[in-house]
């Protein structure tokens, strides 16, 4: 196996944040005292540093907001490993896209690991980035993905217009992950699914969704139930508190 020492990462930031019922930017709200988008950017930093991986940065941010961010990000510690800022589009594929066409300026090899992770994911650890980093790096896999094994009973389920919803079914709760980020590709498959996507209008809300749908296996990593995506207001209270358990 030839293991890269070079890692390439997206970090999807141009929600809407509709969700978040805030005037500001939920990125740049803190958790903690250290805002959403610097707590996530400084845990992928700390690895690299720790591991001596070479990180190079795409953030893709809302349309008209690349020179603002570019002023954001310039006095950061980590400013020198955002290589990077692109406009996204209106829906996630279409942002993670077109980090995906920014990546080609550096030329990746087609074995090359990609990361896409949420910007609003900020409580991703060290150990978390390291397993996927790991496993993307084995020959067999391609596409991977963190994930944890779902808590609750989920229910399959058809909205009827005269009874509401109604249950169809009861998936077995083993044999049910809770997907994350980071979803992880090798450089090639990551460009080839974008690619096709993009030439076929398809969508999806998360990466992996894509490789599947083109004939690619997908691996769960381990992930983390803390690396929760900062959504609604509850989650910076959830997140502070994560926090203080985790130190
Ligand atoms: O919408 P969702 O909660 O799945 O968003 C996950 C991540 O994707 C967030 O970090 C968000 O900023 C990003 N996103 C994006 N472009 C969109 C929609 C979401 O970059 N059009």
């Amino acid at each position: 196996m030839s293991f890269s020492r070079k890692l390439y990462v997206i970090f999807p930031a141009a929600g809407s944040g509709t969700r978040m019922k805030s005037d500001k930017n939920k990125l740049l709200m803190e958790v903690n005292g250290v805002t959403v988008i610097d707590r996530t950017i400084e845990a992928f930093k700390q690895y690299s540093d720790e591991s001596g991986i070479d990180l190079s940065c795409v953030l893709v941010v809302s349309p008209g907001k690349t020179d603002e961010w570019d002023s954001y990000v310039k006095d950061k510690d980590y400013a020198s490993m955002i290589s990077s800022i692109v406009e996204g589009g209106d829906t996630r594929t279409k942002s993670v896209g077109n980090g995906v066409s920014a990546l080609k300026a550096f030329n990746p090899a087609n074995d090359d690991a990609v990361f896409i992770h949420d910007a609003a994911r900020c409580l991703i650890d060290k150990d978390s980035i390291s397993r996927c980093f790991e496993a993307i790096n084995e020959d067999e896999t391609n596409v991977c993905v963190s994930g944890v094994k779902t808590k609750n009973t989920i229910k399959m389920v058809k909205e009827d217009i005269s009874q509401g919803v109604m249950v169809e079914s009861t998936p077995n709760r083993n044999l049910l992950y809770e997907v994350q980020t980071p979803q992880c590709f090798k450089y090639s498959i990551l460009e080839e699914c974008y690619r096709r996507a993009k030439e076929d209008g398809y969508e999806a809300t998360d990466d992996t969704a894509l490789a599947e749908h083109y004939g690619y296996k997908v691996r769960i990593v381990e992930g983390s139930y803390s690396n929760i995506k900062i959504t609604t207001p509850e989650d910076i209270a959830i997140a502070e508190a994560l926090l203080r358990n985790m130190q």
